[in-house]
């Protein structure tokens, strides 16, 4: 394994073992609203430091975008790890077991090493640029169904900032209309791991932040699917617009929202 994969391998894991701890109590949790429909709690602080504790002592001059403590070292650093220390936040506060701790790391602005962690399945996704994809060690390959109609999409719902919610919904209808069927499961980061290793077909969100998609996005490149925004461009990663699944179904996936995002 590579050496900073490892590192980041470690970070997850200690992250892990901070919040199914505290999933024991959950309702001593303290929850924040930072936004509507956007919560943060105590847990999300603890287990962000202790990744960042885990890379410093490692990389200490390496740069850090974390969602609850922001950019730091960013300009003058050529590597940048990416942090989502509960991805799934109000899942974890429900109790619903549903979420994952994610972290990337792009060098000189291209994402190379990414692990998303499921702690209530202990599943390990992992990939390394050009190594390939493993969960728990085995590599995992994108679906082969090439018929939308057969195939499960899973998206995300605009929660947060519900602006586009109409055009969302229209394109929602039509997927659910072509396809077998749409999941929502609130958590972006395994949304892109479960195409990645094939138990959905594609998935489609508006809006995410980097750290959502980071490490996801490389598993579902280095596991043989596409990664691109609603028009099939590279812009995934600033717009947090994405569109993730194997080349075929993707295809038939912008088919359907290009129309509804048009001008
Ligand atoms: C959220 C999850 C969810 C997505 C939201 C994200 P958080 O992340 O990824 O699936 O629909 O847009 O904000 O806030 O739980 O880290
Ligand atoms: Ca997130
Ligand atoms: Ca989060």
């Amino acid at each position: 394994m590579h050496p900073m994969l490892n590192v980041a391998v470690k970070a997850a894991r200690r992250a892990g073992n901070v919040i199914q701890r505290a999933s024991l109590n959950l309702d001593t949790i303290r929850v924040e609203k930072k936004k509507s429909n956007d919560f943060v709690t105590e847990v999300d602080r603890a287990a962000e430091e202790a990744i960042i504790d885990v890379i410093h002592e490692a990389y200490p001059r390496h740069a850090i975008l974390a969602e609850e403590s922001g950019a730091k070292g960013m300009g003058s650093a050529e590597f940048e790890w990416i942090i989502d220390p509960i991805d799934g936040t109000t899942n974890f506060i429900h109790g619903h077991p549903q979420y994952a701790i994610s972290i990337a790391l792009a060098h000189k602005g291209q994402i190379q090493q990414a692990v998303v962690f499921d702690p209530n399945r202990n599943d390990l996704y992992t990939a390394t640029r050009g190594v390939g994809a493993f969960l728990n060690d085995r590599r995992i390959r994108v679906s082969r169904r090439i018929q939308l109609n057969e195939c499960v999409i899973a998206t995300g719902f605009p929660v947060v900032d519900q602006s586009m919610i109409d055009t969302y919904l229209a394109i929602l209808k039509d997927v659910i209309g072509k396809s077998a069927g749409a999941r929502r499961e609130g958590a972006a980061s395994l949304d892109l791991c479960n195409v990645a290793c094939g138990r959905v077909d594609g998935f489609f969100e508006f809006n995410l932040k980097p750290w959502d998609i980071a490490a996801g996005s490389l598993i579902v490149q280095e596991a043989g699917g596409i990664v691109t925004d609603m028009h099939g461009e590279q812009t995934w990663l600033e717009s947090g617009d994405i569109v993730a699944a194997s080349p075929k179904v993707l295809a038939q996936l912008l088919q359907i929202i290009a129309p509804h995002v048009k001008g």
